[in-house]
């Protein structure tokens, strides 16, 4: 490495709404990104010219996250990028996943093996496998949900595997910390990521429901928080979570709910 090394940082998910505001946020720091998709190709040829624009560099990688080969050709690949001097790896954002779904009485083995690979088995593989890469005061960045913290039987494998992420983040801080890495996770909550159900006013009004500050998320104040804990910013946290829901952890449609129900009794 050289005092000109340019960061890097290994984005997974890239293709997504909420992958494309990071990546851009990311970008208009300083970093060069490494950004893996899934099936996307058309959005991230289209983010790729974006990040260029901005004057980082920005490799791109097609895989299958319910594939553990994929997160081997992932490390192959930066592992490959990382042999210039002039990059250093300076952070990962597993930002990736199959969203939600399937609920309590429709998953199925197979279904519940996916969610769990790419939300969960992925981001656990690449941590463990990229971190030693990094140079003392990297960051990892994990992805949970708002829906970890309410009860979701029709997105109950989903929700699982958030929690399941939290807990990661949390019982991995102390064996990275040692490096002198850190790791934490966000918590949207509903986040406009383009897809069409946002533009659904029934569904919307639904989505904002849980918010107790109201409306849904834009990509783009999740990542703010994003590059708050991958910079130095946020050099004293690890092992945490910083939750960007609108307060909608809190409870707040359930209680709504049940003030009604004790209104339409009484
Ligand atoms: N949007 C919300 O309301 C919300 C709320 C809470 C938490 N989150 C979390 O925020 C993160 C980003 O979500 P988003 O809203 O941006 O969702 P999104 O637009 O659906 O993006 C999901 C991303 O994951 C990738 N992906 C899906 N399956 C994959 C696979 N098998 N292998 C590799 N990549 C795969 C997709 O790739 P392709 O598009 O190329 O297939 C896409 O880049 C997720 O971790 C999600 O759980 C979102």
């Amino acid at each position: 490495m050289t005092d000109e090394a340019r960061p890097l940082v290994v984005l997974t998910g890239a293709s997504g709404g909420i992958g494309r505001a990071v990546a851009l946020r990311l970008a208009s720091e300083g970093y060069d990104l490494f950004c893996a998709f899934h099936s996307r190709e058309p959005q991230i040829r289209n983010l790729q010219s974006e990040i260029l624009s901005l004057g980082a560099r920005c490799d791109t990688f097609k895989c299958d996250l319910t594939q553990s080969s994929s997160v081997h050709d992932i490390i192959t690949r930066v592992s490959y990028l990382l042999e210039d001097p002039q990059v250093q790896l300076r952070g990962l954002v597993n930002c990736a996943a199959l969203l939600l779904g399937p609920s309590f009485e429709t998953a199925t083995e197979k279904s519940f093996d996916n969610y769990v690979a790419v939300n969960v088995r992925a981001p656990f593989f690449l941590t463990q496998q990229l971190v030693p890469l990094m140079p003392p005061g990297s960051s990892v960045v994990n992805f949970s949900s708002a829906g970890a913290h309410f009860s979701s039987p029709g997105d109950i494998v989903y929700s699982m595997s958030k929690a399941a992420l939290e807990s990661m983040t949390f019982h991995s801080a102390e064996a990275l910390a040692r490096k002198g890495i850190r790791i934490n996770a966000v918590i949207p909550g509903f986040t406009d990521n383009g897809h069409e159900l946002f533009s659904d006013p029934v569904v919307r009004e639904h989505m904002e429901s849980h918010a107790v500050l109201g409306d849904v998320s834009s990509p783009e104040t999740v990542a703010e928080a994003v590059i708050f804990l991958i910079s130095q910013r946020s050099s004293r946290t690890t092992g945490t979570t910083l939750d960007v829901s609108g307060g909608s952890t809190l409870g707040y449609r359930h209680a709504k709910e049940r003030i009604s129900l004790r209104q339409k009794l009484m």
